[in-house]
């Protein structure tokens, strides 16, 4: 017989039935086993009685959760049964008896960050995992569409480009290499070749912050136009964001269910997002209570409660003093001292994607450069770009981690990455 997913049996609801997978749950008596049976898409029980098994019966007494078993046997509703319907199974055969599992409700934290391999089996998990996929999925999809070319940087490279002490360095022969932080620098590049670029890849922070919010390596939606400006940048950015929501509400209907997320905060996103300025901010909070002043930048908690003061949806903030950004985003003609950059602040996360119209002269950019003392170094080709036919360019970079977990309702981005990376977790 032909095996067929968990999903695909409850689907068809009557009839005899293959299914395979991993042991859920198990209760029995000497006479009769009850297995909930899972794979990835769903559970269902079944049930096992002595009679039909004799010879069988010491093994399958044996059975623990997480062991692996082919089943056959007839389908049928039953409403007591955890998915409403029950497999009454005639033939078995045991892949692997499990060792007792290392996890269980008892199991701490710390414990279940060792034993991440075995913790992506929950439900939890999984369904995470299948709502990161689909987010990765879609914003290909949208980009793609929206004309722009997939195109990779390295993840090693002799200099780094968001700078300061958040970089990773390792050995290259006998040389210093810097782990990627972004791949602006190159995007800023090549858009000069094929117009508009994206890339998903991962980015490195050595930052030692042990926030919910940060790890550090995390997957990097970056995207840069050339002749985009600020608000066409901030359009794309809608566009993408909104088509993965729409995406993942129609395709993870079953993932969204077991995450109880509540869907009507999803729904809720729709484009345009508001558009406010740093100033606008910066007043908001302080009518709220926050001792924050012009020029100073925000704390966490006052991004994350920022989009709350909106309709807890998704916020554009524009505008920043220039004194707060780095010396590749634009200044603002119409509002000096500011930059046309705006950050997306996600309720309850903050910010989720970062992006800028960059500034496109070169003399401008190796005064910015002078006044906050870098020296680009090696890394001095990235000038090119203003160089040799310096364009109206903008682009932004998206944190895959942050934006699924606001997806899913989570309190750390650490449940939207199969195995976080954080100052203290390099295993498993
Ligand atoms: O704000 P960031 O540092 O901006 C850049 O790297 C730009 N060069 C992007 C660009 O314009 N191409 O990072 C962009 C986004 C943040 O908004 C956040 O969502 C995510 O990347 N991010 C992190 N996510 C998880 N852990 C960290 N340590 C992160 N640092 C940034
Ligand atoms: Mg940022």
């Amino acid at each position: 017989m032909k095996f067929i997913s968990v999903k695909e049996a409850i689907k068809k609801g009557k009839g005899s039935v293959a299914v395979h997978g991993w042991i859920y749950r198990e209760r029995g008596s000497n006479k009769m086993k009850f297995l909930v049976l899972r794979d990835s898409t769903n559970i269902i029980q079944c049930i096992l009685k002595r009679d039909n098994f004799e010879k069988q019966w010491d093994e399958i007494d044996k059975l623990k959760i997480e062991s692996s078993v082919e089943l056959e046997g007839s389908i049928k509703e039953d409403k007591r049964a955890p998915t409403g319907y029950e497999i009454s199974v005639s033939k078995i055969n045991i892949i692997q008896i499990a060792e007792d599992y290392p996890i269980n409700k008892d199991v701490n934290e710390e414990l279940l960050g060792d034993r991440r391999h075995l913790w992506l089996r929950s439900r939890k998990m999984t369904a995470s995992m299948k709502i990161r996929s689909t987010v990765l999925f879609a914003l290909h999809e949208c980009a793609h569409k929206l004309g722009f070319t997939e195109i990779h940087a390295p993840s090693m490279s002799g200099a780094a480009s968001e700078g300061g002490s958040e970089v990773f360095e390792l050995g290259y022969f006998g040389k210093k290499a810097y782990m990627t932080q972004s791949w602006q620098f190159y995007a800023e590049n090549f858009i000069n070749a094929v117009g508009k670029a994206y890339s998903i890849a991962p980015s490195f922070r050595a930052e030692k912050s042990k926030t919910p919010w940060h790890v550090t390596e995390f997957w990097h939606f970056e995207l840069e136009g050339a002749w985009m400006n600020l608000e066409d940048d901030m359009k794309v950015a809608e566009k993408c964001l909104v088509y993965v929501i729409e995406k993942v509400l129609k395709e993870c209907k079953n993932e969204l269910e077991i995450l109880e997320v509540d869907v009507s905060r999803l729904k809720k996103i729709k484009a345009p997002f508001k558009r406010i300025t740093y100033n606008e901010a910066i007043e908001k909070l302080q009518e709220n209570g926050y001792k924050i002043k012009q020029g100073d930048d925000f704390k966490s908690a006052e991004e994350r409660s920022l989009a709350k003061y909106y309709g807890d949806k998704f916020v554009f903030v524009t505008n920043y003093p220039l004194k707060l950004l780095k010396f590749y985003h634009g200044e603002d003609s119409k509002n000096p001292g500011t930059g046309t950059n705006f950050n997306l602040l996600a309720p309850g996360i903050g910010e989720i994607t970062d992006g800028s119209q960059r500034e496109p002269d070169l003399n401008k950019i190796v005064e910015r450069l002078k006044k906050a003392k870098i020296d680009l170094g090696s890394s001095d080709w990235y000038l090119d770009s203003r160089r040799y036919g310096s364009v109206p360019h903008a682009g932004f970079g998206l944190g895959i981690e942050r934006f699924a977990a606001w997806i899913c309702g989570f309190d750390t981005i650490k449940d939207s990455i199969p195995f976080p990376r954080t100052p203290t977790r390099l295993n498993p």
